[in-house]
Order: C-alpha cells, then structure tokens, then sequence
C-alpha cells in the first residue's frame, strides 16, 4: 500500500474526517462518462464491462475528470457489477440500460451461482489502482462497490426496474432465500471494496443507489445488516466509509447507522436537515443535477445556498445529488468546481 502523505492534507481526506479545510472539497458522481467527449472517444468500439477490466483504459477515464475539472477527489473508474462479472457471474451493460441479467437469480440455485471474488478475478483492479494512485500524487482516489440491496434489485428483476417487485417479494416470501443473497453480495462487495484500498485507494463509497425504494422497515430487517457488514468489515483500513442513496430521506438515519464515516444525500433533503437524521457527521452532497441544465444564474445561488447549509455538518464534501447525466455541459461542471473552491476558501486562522 503506497499512499503519498501529501494525501492526508487533502481538502477531501479533511472533510471527510471532519478535520479543517482549506476550502470545500468537491467532486462528481459519475464525473467519468458520457459527458465528456474524451471519455466517448476512449471507449469507442469497446463494450463497458470489457473497458473495465483494461487497467490502460481505467487509468486514463479515472483521469480524465481529474484534469479537465480540478476535481478534488478521483472515483475510480468500474461500475457496481463488475466484480460478479468478473467472478463469472453473466451480466452486461445494455448502453442507455444499465446492467442487464439475462438468467435473472429466483431461487437458491441462482443464489449459487453468486460465487466470492477473489483478489485473483480482478487482478486488473489492482493493477490500474496502483497505478492510478502513483500518477495522482495529492489527489485523493475513492474506491466503490455496490451495496447488497441494489446489486441484489439487477440480479433479481434481471435488469433496471421501477418498483423492485420481485426484489422484494423474494424478501418477505423467503427471507431465508434473501438473506443468502444479500450475504454473498456483502461478501462481493467486502472483497472488492480490500481489493482497491489494499492497492492504494484512499476511501470508499458504497452505492446503495435504490435503496430509496424500501421501508424503514423493510431496509432495516432486510438491507441493513449486510450493509453493516460491509462497513464493519472495512473499517480495519482505516480509511473513510461514505454511504449513498437516492430518495433515501426517510433512511439517512439507519444509513448513518450502519456504520457509515460520511453520508452522502440527494438533493431533496437539505443539508442541514440531513444532519440532524444522520447524526453530527461529515455529509457529501447535494446539488440537483437538473440544475446543470438551468444556467448560471440559478445553478450559482444554489451553490450559495448548499455550502451554508453545509456548515451545519462537522464536515462537507460538494457533490451532485446523484450521477453526472451524459447530456450536461462540461463547461458547466467545470465552473461549479472553480466556483465551490474559491467561494469556500478560507485563509486558516
Ligand atoms: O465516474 C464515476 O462515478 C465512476 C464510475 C461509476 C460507473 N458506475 C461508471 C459507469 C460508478 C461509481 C458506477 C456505479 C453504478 N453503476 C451505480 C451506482 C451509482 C449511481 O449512479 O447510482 C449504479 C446504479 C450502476 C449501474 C449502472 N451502470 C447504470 C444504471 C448504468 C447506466 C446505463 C446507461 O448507459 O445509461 C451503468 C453504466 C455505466 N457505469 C456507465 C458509466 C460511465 C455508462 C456506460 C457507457 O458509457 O456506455
């Protein structure tokens, strides 16, 4: 593990401690992408899944938002169900889809088929993590994985879906059947998440991106367990352990709870209500990303406005309220990063 020291005095790293900034760090979901012309022009020809496993190809997508943006963190490039993919587990990327299963998982033969993943099926992983990390000095690189719950909604419904159906049927018909599933998830997840941060990554985000979807009851008897176990075995590193969802106003409490450094919050909460539901810890947030589209004069206020709710956390790292869409403006991205560091910079007393 070869972390630079620099690393430590990252605007990033310090907001996610709840340590003093020298200015508000911030950085985008799905920085890389679409979006940017040099991201479509990389991966030209080359399937998503296929890109993944090329550490060349990560490294120079990682970067890419890093140079053009000045972003105060990288997120290393992958998508949430690489690691089964890797594994053997027969899953795709549909472009304008998501990730598509064509076997879905209904019954415990299916759950058999989730197989761990050993350090050895993402070799390339470490490759490229190593080298991301010698190339990117100060700046701080997040590794992430999937939570159960939502890798568990593609594996199950076979793909994308809107209400979960089958996800949650499987719960509460056979909650023996769920807990199975959700376990080996948190086994995938634990294993790729020790994968980046053994090779250098300096945090962790783990996406629970649908878990908006479930009650507070459901998500506390069926879904927060296995997250618990994924943070809990993480937190040997050390390293910080963010937490995110959308629609999950309801949840930020037993998200917090499950044994989350850092929450990450969409943007229909405001900061300094989220806080109060997460607990006096740092928050990641929370721009909505239609804004991107609303021009400067309403995107600026906006901005205003979310680092002043901000300070009420013990710590803030700006980020969008979810994903980076493929059709915004880089130009645009650019200009809220330039804005988010100089309009927070302060001189330390
Ligand atoms: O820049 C980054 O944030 C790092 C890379 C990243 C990707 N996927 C790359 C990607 C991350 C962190 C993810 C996580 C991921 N993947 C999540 C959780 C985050 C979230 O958005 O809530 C989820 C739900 C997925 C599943 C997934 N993968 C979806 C829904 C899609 C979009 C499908 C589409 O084409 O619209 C993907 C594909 C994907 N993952 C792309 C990228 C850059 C687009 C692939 C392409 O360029 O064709």
């Amino acid at each position: 593990m070869t972390r630079p020291p620099a690393l430590e005095s990252s605007a990033y790293l310090l907001a996610a401690r709840g340590q003093p900034v020298p200015h508000t760090p911030v950085w985008f979901m799905r920085q890389a992408g679409r979006a940017l012309p040099e991201y479509r022009a990389a991966r030209e020809g080359i399937s998503m899944l296929e890109s993944c496993m090329r550490p060349d190809l990560v490294v120079e997508i990682t970067l890419q938002p890093v140079r053009r943006y000045g972003v105060d963190a990288a997120i290393f490039y992958s998508d949430i169900v690489l690691p089964l993919r890797a594994a053997g587990f027969d899953v795709e990327i549909k472009p304008g889809v998501g990730p598509v299963v064509a076997d879905p998982v209904r019954d415990a033969a299916g759950v058999a088929r989730v197989r761990p993943v050993t350090p050895g099926d993402v070799q390339f992983t470490t490759d490229a993590v190593q080298q991301l990390v010698s190339e990117l000095g100060g700046t701080p690189l997040i590794g992430f994985a999937g939570a159960p719950f939502t890798v568990a909604s593609y594996l199950v419904e076979g793909g994308p879906s809107k209400d979960f159906a089958r996800t949650k049927a499987m719960m509460h018909r056979d909650p023996d059947l769920w807990h199975a599933l959700a376990d080996r998830l948190a086994d995938v997840a634990i294993a790729y998440l020790a994968v980046q941060v053994e090779a250098g990554a300096s945090a962790i985000q783990l996406f629970d991106s649908w878990a908006g979807g479930l009650s507070l009851r459901d998500y506390e008897r069926f879904v927060m367990p296995h997250t618990a176990k994924v943070f809990e075995a993480i937190g040997q590193y050390g390293v910080p352990r963010v937490h995110f969802g959308v629609n999950t106003g309801e949840l930020l409490g037993l998200m917090s709870a499950a044994g989350a450094d850092v929450v990450g919050v969409d943007w229909r909460v405001p900061l300094d209500e989220a806080v109060r539901r997460t607990g006096p810890k740092p928050l990641q947030g929370n721009l909505d990303p239609a804004l991107l589209f609303a021009g400067w004069d309403a995107i600026a206020p906006e901005i205003d406005r979310i680092l002043t709710e901000g300070t009420a956390a013990p710590g803030h790292i700006f980020n969008l309220g979810h994903g980076v869409p493929p059709d915004a403006d880089p130009d645009v991205l650019h200009r809220i990063v330039k804005y988010v560091q100089a309009k927070s910079a302060h001189v330390p007393a």
